[in-house]
């Protein structure tokens, strides 16, 4: 394939991805955008192998089939509510795969071969590239370890953290200088592995310190790092489409973190400094809340009959039960008795942006019932019945109410303002962020104990 043929490639792959991203922010247009995308990295794929720059053309499809075969296998087997683990692990691979790039580079680089001004250029390209490569594989595998429950969601809390991540900084920025700066061979050598231990470290570090409810942002904000770790290699390679590629992955994920950031009430430079309500805070196990309520399947039924308006709000209980089925029947059968349904979605409900989303276009559920939590809360109060399907933390009044709560100031779904709130939860246990829940001790709430599927599915029964 000739030069000019890859950079047309390059062009039409840029664009489906640009494509591909639009299509990804709208329910209905999603499965479209993720062809785009799946087209755009093909395209991109054959374009490379097939270039002019790539030699040993065997070797690399044999990698592909190992590597696509090993894919193929875990994301068959990958359950739902295991995909936030698979995505943090897919970025930790980003990060590897820019290091490697990184060392490679470095090794095969030629000095004295490039004008005096391209070699620091290139150079620098190596050192950050390395650098954003180890942050984001450390970082993302302290990530998927917290997400699968090996490493405590809890926040790490290092005496001095801040003036660690900051000497982190300015150690690597000093290492750099030097790395570029120097003629010997054996120094550059030097710099770059001490950056590489520091950055290992300090990917770890950011990562662990933060923790609890605060766990989507660093969840997009290893998206973002990941897409700048690939933008990073593409210097390196010189290869124009993984640059692009990075660009979009990683300013997309900045822009989650953002999203996320504001779903939260956190700044964003907060979050990241790690540590978010671990101070003097109170996660509500040790006050007394009083008594709770229980209820059946059969009176359930009968409430929604008696329900003009019902609201159901689902969090990540619902995707541990694989509840969105016999949800979306629910909600079908009420719909069927003239009782107005509709879904109020939290922006972080579930493990991964957009979960609950997925889930019930999964189930069929219409997308024009499912609502934003901004787009809801307002009409909780003139709401006859709520059913929380396995969320906790994104219904927690105490996020309004309680100022020493670690999840002070998240704005959440205001649930309890309806006449009767469900709450369907196996016991009485946290949430992700290990608070206690006031909601499930208010005089309007009763508390449906049992898999979420399994009381959903006697309820339709009993309807
Ligand atoms: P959570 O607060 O995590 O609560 C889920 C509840 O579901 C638990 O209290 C659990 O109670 C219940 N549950 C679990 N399995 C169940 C089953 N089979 N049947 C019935 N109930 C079941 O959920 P949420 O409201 O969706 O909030 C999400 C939390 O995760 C937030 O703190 C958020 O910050 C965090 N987080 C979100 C993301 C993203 S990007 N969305 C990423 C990482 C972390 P029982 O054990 O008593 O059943």
């Amino acid at each position: 394939m000739s030069g000019g043929l890859v950079t047309a490639a390059y062009i039409v792959a840029a664009i489906l991805f640009i494509f591909s991203l639009a299509g990804l922010s709208k329910h209905e247009t999603s499965k479209q955008g993720n062809i785009f995308g799946v087209v755009g990295m093909a395209i991109a794929l054959i374009a490379t192998i097939f270039g002019p720059d790539s030699s040993n053309v065997g070797w690399i499809i044999v990698a592909m089939v190992i590597g696509g075969a090993i894919g193929v296998y875990l994301a068959k087997k990958v359950e739902m509510t295991e995909m936030p683990e698979l995505v943090a692990v897919l970025h930790s691979f980003v990060g590897l795969a820019a290091v490697l790039v990184g060392f490679n580079s470095f090794i095969e680089h030629q000095p004295g071969s490039m004008e005096h001004v391209m070699e620091n250029i290139h150079l620098t390209e190596v050192f950050l590239g390395i650098f954003i490569g180890a942050v984001t594989f450390t970082g993302s595998i302290v990530a998927f370890g917290k997400l699968r429950g090996t490493i405590s969601s809890k926040p790490l809390m290092l005496p001095s953290r801040h003036k660690l991540n900051l000497a982190a900084l300015v150690v690597s920025f000093l290492l750099m200088v030097w790395f570029v700066n120097t003629g010997s061979t054996s120094v550059q050598v030097m710099c770059v592995l001490l950056m590489t231990i520091i950055a290992l470290a300090f990917g770890w570090h950011l990562v662990a310190s933060i923790g609890g409810a605060d766990m989507p942002v660093v969840v997009s904000m290893l998206n973002s790092y990941s897409g700048w770790a690939a933008a990073a290699a593409g210097f390196m390679l010189s290869n124009d489409l993984l640059i692009v590629t990075g660009a979009l992955v990683g300013s997309s994920g900045a822009i989650l973190s953002y999203i996320m950031c504001k779903a939260m009430n956190r700044s964003f430079f907060s979050v990241i400094a790690g540590g978010f309500g671990t101070d003097g805070s109170s996660t509500g196990e040790d006050q007394e809340m009083g008594e709770y309520r229980e209820t059946t399947a059969e009176e359930v039924a009968e409430q929604l009959k008696g329900s003009s308006s019902v609201i159901i709000t689902p969090g990540y209980g619902m995707a541990v039960a694989q509840a969105q089925y016999p949800v979306a029947e629910i909600t079908a059968k009420l719909r069927a008795m003239g009782v107005k349904v509709r879904f109020g979605i939290h922006p972080v409900a579930g493990r991964l942006p957009g979960h609950m989303n997925v889930l019930l276009a999964e189930a069929k559920v219409p997308y024009d019932i499912v609502l934003e939590m901004d787009e809801i809360n307002d009409d909780f109060a003139d709401t006859d019945t709520v059913l929380v399907i396995g969320a906790n933390d994104t219904v927690n009044p105490a996020a309004m109410e309680d100022p020493r709560s670690p999840i002070a100031g998240m704005p959440v779904l205001e649930v309890w303002k309806a006449q009767n709130v469900i709450v369907f939860k196996r016991s009485m246990n946290t949430g992700y962020a290990g608070v206690q829940n006031p909601l499930f001790f208010k005089d309007n709430t009763q508390m449906l104990f049992g898999d979420a599927k399994a009381s959903v599915e006697a309820i339709l029964r009993a309807l």
